[in-house]
């Protein structure tokens, strides 16, 4: 007996396979099934090559295959490169305007980006440069697949483009629980579970966990797939707050807050790709205590409160308690991310993330300033930063010394010398010490700029 089956539509075609390691990545099974357009390059979700489409009941969106497990894709639907041309060989826009513009020249990367492109396509996304800044190419310099990928931008999708789900919506209950334990279907299933089993890895978009395998080669022995739990998903706006579900993924939160926090929404533009961004979720993000996480420092500076869950015990606090110290979160046994809620206020928050190269990259530092001004004079401000120390962590001391003070460069000049008081940065291969203070300096004083409407991160950005 297999540990579990899966059925999915792939390139069209109903499957039902049974599955032995939960662990194995798509990447994997495509290219022993001899479907090897989809390309390995990294391995590790950095380089597109591997690129396939997935649709769900949310639409289409872009993944990369060597860090997808094969019960993420239960009940969807996955286009690989050899699914983009028409049944009756008939080339896809983007494929035609590929060729037209000279966008493949080694041709590696090339399935990767067709069908990257193929589903921005499908969606009828037009910020070219940001949907392709996840695939890598060495040899065309990307002038000529932007090109190409503009010029076919406003064809028609070729039917064959829209995939239908294996299941109809919904789901048959019987087939939902089939997994078990190991793909459990709701919040509820999941507490029971991970209280059953709290040695399990949870999975959620793995990201983080693709890659202990992939690179680490680790057996991670039981595993929880969250995949399936639809009420763990998705972002609600009340009057005062706004609460965001543990499985929610990055783009769908950078779409969220963009109305409420454009500078958030910008960080999340260059929060790894949009692959990467379509699998990674907040939950995930938040359970990791990764030091130089990106929305751990704009989530603290607007105070938002984390949600935990074990079995049916529910607990609250700010988030900034979560982290407790490097690699060491406020999480006992069995107990997981349920959701976080951000108060909804006026917008007066900077951030400004720094890392070597624009898009795709982690951050050296990651500062989120929230600079509230009553009657000129700073009240409830909040500063958080990423990279400075082995945890998120808030800027008392330059906090201390802006409330409640006028809203003035002098007073921001003067504050920016007590970052030492709360930062003993390390020197790695990112940032030295002295670069990470000084970049804090910088930032806040840019902050300042920034709310004054002097054009800041948003305007200059590509
Ligand atoms: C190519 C690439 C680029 C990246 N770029 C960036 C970047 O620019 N900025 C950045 O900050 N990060 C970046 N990351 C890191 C990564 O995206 C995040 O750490 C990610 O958000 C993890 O979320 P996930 O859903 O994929 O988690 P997973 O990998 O599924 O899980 C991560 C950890 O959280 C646990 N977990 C998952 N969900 C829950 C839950 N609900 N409750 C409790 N525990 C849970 C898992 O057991 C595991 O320990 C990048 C990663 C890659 C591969
Ligand atoms: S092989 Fe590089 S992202 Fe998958
Ligand atoms: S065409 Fe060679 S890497 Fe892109």
């Amino acid at each position: 007996m297999p540990l579990m089956e899966i059925t999915f539509r792939l390139n069209g075609e109903d499957m039902t396979i049974p599955v032995d390691d939960p662990t194995e990545t798509l990447l994997d099974w495509l290219r022993a099934r001899g479907l090897t357009g989809t390309k390995e390059g990294c391995n590790e979700g950095d380089c597109g090559a591997c690129s396939v489409i997935v649709t769900d009941a949310r639409g289409a969106k872009p993944l990369n295959a060597c860090i997808l497990f094969l019960p993420q894709l239960d009940g969807k639907a996955v286009r690989t490169v050899e699914g983009i041309a028409a049944p009756d060989g008939t080339l896809h826009p983007v494929q035609q305007a590929m060729i037209d513009h000279h966008g493949s020249q080694c041709g590696f990367c090339t399935p990767g980006f067709v069908t990257t492109m193929a589903c921005a396509h499908l969606n009828g996304a037009r910020d070219h440069a940001d949907q392709i800044a996840g695939n890598l190419c060495r040899c065309t310099g990307y002038a000529p697949i932007l090109r190409a990928a503009e010029a076919c931008a406003d064809m028609p999708v070729p039917d064959h483009m829209n995939d239908t789900l294996p299941h109809p919506a919904g789901n048959i209950p019987g087939e939902r629980e089939r997994a078990g334990p190991l793909a459990p279907a709701s919040a509820d299933a999941v507490a029971q579970a991970y209280l059953e089993t709290p040695d399990a890895t949870l999975i959620a978009g793995a990201t983080d966990v693709g890659l202990w395998v992939t690179k680490q080669f680790r057996d991670l022995g039981p595993v929880i797939f969250l995949d399936r739990c639809d009420d763990l998903r998705g972002v609600t706006i009340t009057a005062d707050t706004i609460e965001v579900g543990a499985m929610t993924d990055m783009e769908t939160l950078r779409h969220a807050v963009a109305d409420h926090f454009p500078a958030f929404a910008e960080l999340l533009r260059r929060y790894g790709s949009v692959q990467v961004r379509s699998a990674a979720t907040i939950g995930g993000h938040i359970a990791n205590g990764s030091p130089i996480g990106d929305s751990p420092p704009p989530l603290i500076a607007l105070g938002a409160k984390l949600h935990l869950r074990r079995g049916d015990e529910r607990r609250s606090m700010p988030l900034e308690d979560f982290f407790l110290d490097y690699g060491r979160q406020d999480r006992r046994p069995g107990e997981f991310v349920e959701r976080i809620t951000i108060p909804r206020q006026p917008d007066t928050l900077s951030v400004q993330k720094l890392s070597k190269r624009f898009d795709q990259d982690i951050s050296a530092v990651c500062g989120a300033l929230n600079l509230p001004v009553e009657d000129g004079i700073l009240r409830g401000v909040r500063i958080a930063f990423g990279g400075m120390a082995g945890v998120p962590k808030r800027a008392a001391a330059v906090e201390a010394a802006l409330e409640g003070r006028p809203f003035q460069e002098a007073t921001f000049e003067a504050a920016s010398k007590s970052f030492a008081e709360d930062f003993e940065p390390l020197s790695d291969m990112r940032a030295s010490a002295e670069y990470r203070l000084m970049a804090c300096e910088g930032m806040l004083l840019r902050a300042f700029q920034e709310l004054q409407g002097v054009p800041g991160l948003l305007e200059v950005a590509p």
